[in-house]
C-alpha cells in the first residue's frame, strides 16, 4: 500500500425526495474544495453522509437500521488497522430528532439539519479540534442558496434546481413544515444564473423543485416578486434549453397564469405531478389541504383544456384518521373520474409532532393496508393504459443514460415514461425522435424515428 496521503473521500446516500438528492449534490460541492471527492461506496469513504428523510415512520426506521451497519463497518475498518470513518446524518430526521438522534446514536459525529449544510466544512474541523459529536438544526438567518454559489464542469442531461425551500401547508399529517422550516423563494436573478449555468454544463432539461413549488414568489430582477408562471417564462428563453418541469406542487397554487403557461410554452412538458391525497371533502379538510375533490376536478379540466395532451400523476393516503368506506369510495371515484399516468400511493403514517397523530379515529394497519392495495391496482391499471396508449406514436426522448445492452440508451419522454432506444449514433445527452413499438410493466421501448437532433433544441 502507498504511504502517500490519497485525497479524502465522501460517500453522500440520499432518502427521500429530490430536494433531498438536490441537496446531496450541493454538499458534496461544499466539501469539494476541502479536499472531499465523491466516493461510490460507503465502505470506500472517509465521511460518509446520510442524507434523510422523516416523511414516514419506515423512512425513519431505514436512517436507524443503515446507522447500525455503518458503525459495524467503522469498528470492523479500525479492526484492521484502517483508517476512520466519519459518520454524519443531514436532511429531515436530523431536523426532527436532533439532541435525540445523538442519545440513541452518540457514535454519530454530526448532525446537521437541512438548512446548515453550507456549515459542513466548519463542523467538520470542529469535529476534528474538539473530538465531540457536533450538532447544528439552526435555521439560519443566512439562506444556505447565499452561501453556496454553484458551479459544475459537468451537469446531467436532466439536472435538478431548487428554487424554493421549506413549507407554510401545515397539512395536519405531514413534516416538512417542522422538517425544512417556512417557506422560502429564492430570488429570480439567482435561479436564472444557476440555471444558465447548468445549461452550460451539459443540462437538456430542468426540473425546478420546492415542496409546494408553485407557491414560489421569489424577488424579481427589477424589484417586486416573480410567480413560477413568471419564472418558467423566462427559463424558457435560455439557448439550449429543451425542456422545463417542476415538482411538487399544490393544488391550491394552481394558478390561472401558471395553467396558462402549459398552454403556451413547448418546453414546459406536458406532465404534471399534483397531489390530491384523497377524494373525500371531509378526509380534505381534516388534513387541511384547503379544496375539495371538485376543485381539483376543475383544476384538472382547466390544464387539459390549455394543455390537451398533459398528463397527470398524483399521491394519495389511504387511512387517514376518520377515514371511512364512503370516503375511500370517494377517493377511488375521483381516481376513475381524472385518470392519472402514474401515481404514488401510501398508508398513512402517524408521525410525532403532527395534528392527526392526535386525531380520533385512527385506524387499524389491516385497513389501510387493504384500501392500499384496492387503490393501486386501480392506478397500476390506468398507467399501464397510459404507457400502452403509446405504442406506436413518435415522441422526443432526452436520452439521459446508457442500457444495459450494447448500444442501448435509456431516456424519457415528455410524460416521464422511461423510454429504452437502441441508438449506436446517438449519445446521453442528446435528443431524440423515437417511435414506441412495445410496453413493459415500467419502460417503453423504441427505435430511432427519424436523424434526430444533437444539441439543437428539439
Ligand atoms: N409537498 C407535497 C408532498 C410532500 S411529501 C404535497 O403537498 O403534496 C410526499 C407525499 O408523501 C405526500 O404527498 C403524501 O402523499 C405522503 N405523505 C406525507 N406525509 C405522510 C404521512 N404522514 N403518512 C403517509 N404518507 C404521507
Ligand atoms: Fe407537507 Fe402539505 Fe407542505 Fe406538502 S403542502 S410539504 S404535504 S405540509
Ligand atoms: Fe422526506 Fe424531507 Fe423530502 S421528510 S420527502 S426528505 S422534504
Amino acid at each position: 500500500m502507498s504511504t502517500e496521503r490519497r485525497k479524502r473521500r465522501v460517500f453522500v446516500k440520499t432518502y427521500g425526495c429530490q430536494m433531498n438528492v438536490y441537496d446531496s449534490d450541493r454538499m458534496a460541492e461544499a466539501l469539494a474544495p476541502h479536499g472531499y471527492e465523491r466516493a461510490e461506496a460507503a465502505a470506500d469513504a472517509d465521511l460518509v453522509i446520510l442524507n434523510t428523510c422523516h416523511i414516514r415512520e419506515k423512512a425513519t426506521e431505514k436512517v436507524y437500521s443503515d446507522l447500525g451497519r455503518l458503525r459495524d463497518l467503522r469498528s470492523e475498518r479500525l479492526a484492521q488497522g484502517g483508517g476512520d470513518m466519519l459518520l454524519a446524518v443531514a436532511g429531515c430526521t436530523a431536523q426532527a430528532e436532533g439532541e435525540a438522534m445523538l442519545d440513541r446514536a452518540p457514535y454519530i459525529d454530526l448532525v446537521v439539519g437541512p438548512q446548515s449544510y453550507h456549515r459542513l466544512p466548519e463542523l467538520l474541523a470542529r469535529r476534528q479540534r474538539e473530538g465531540k459529536s457536533q450538532l447544528d438544526t439552526e435555521f439560519p438567518l443566512i439562506s444556505k442558496f447565499d452561501e453556496l454559489v454553484r458551479h459544475v464542469e459537468a451537469a446531467p442531461p436532466s439536472a435538478f434546481l431548487s428554487i424554493q425551500e421549506g413549507c407554510d401547508k401545515f397539512c395536519t399529517f405531514c413534516v416538512v413544515p417542522y422538517t425544512r422550516g417556512a417557506e422560502e423563494s429564492r430570488p429570480a436573478a439567482a435561479v436564472l444564473a444557476e440555471a444558465r449555468m447548468l445549461v452550460q454544463a451539459g443540462a437538456r432539461e430542468l426540473v425546478l423543485l420546492g415542496q409546494n413549488v408553485n407557491a414560489y414568489h421569489g424577488e424579481a430582477p427589477e424589484g417586486g416578486e416573480w410567480t413560477l408562471a413568471r419564472l418558467i417564462r423566462a427559463m424558457a428563453e435560455i439557448p439550449d434549453l429543451a425542456r422545463i418541469r417542476y415538482t411538487t406542487s399544490h393544488p391550491r397554487d394552481m394558478d390561472a397564469d401558471l395553467i396558462r403557461a402549459h398552454g403556451e410554452i413547448p418546453a414546459l412538458m406536458p406532465f404534471l405531478h399534483l397531489p390530491v391525497q384523497s377524494g373525500s371533502d371531509k378526509v380534505l379538510k381534516a388534513m387541511n389541504r384547503g379544496y375539495t375533490a371538485d376543485d381539483f376536478r376543475r383544476i384538472v379540466d382547466a390544464l387539459r383544456a390549455a394543455r390537451p395532451d398533459i398528463a397527470l400523476s398524483s399521491d394519495f393516503i389511504t387511512g387517514f384518521p376518520g377515514e371511512t368506506d364512503e370516503d375511500f369510495a370517494a377517493t377511488m371515484r375521483l381516481v376513475e373520474d381524472v385518470g392519472f399516468a402514474q401515481a404514488y400511493s401510501f398508508k398513512y403514517s402517524g408521525r410525532p409532532g403532527t395534528p392527526a397523530t392526535g386525531m380520533r379515529g385512527q385506524l387499524k394497519d389491516a385497513v389501510k393496508s387493504e384500501r392500499l392495495a384496492v387503490l393501486q391496482a386501480l392506478l397500476e391499471e390506468q398507467s399501464t393504459a397510459f404507457n400502452r396508449a403509446t405504442v406506436g406514436r413518435k415522441t422526443d426522448v432526452l436520452l439521459e443514460r446508457p442500457g444495459r445492452h450494447e448500444g442501448q440508451l435509456i431516456g424519457r419522454s415528455p410524460w416521464l415514461q422511461a423510454v429504452h432506444v437502441s441508438a449506436v449514433d446517438l449519445k446521453v445527452g442528446d435528443m431524440a425522435t423515437v417511435e414506441i413499438t412495445a410496453c413493459h410493466p415500467h419502460s417503453l421501448a423504441g427505435v430511432l424515428a427519424l436523424a434526430s437532433s444533437r444539441s439543437a433544441a428539439a
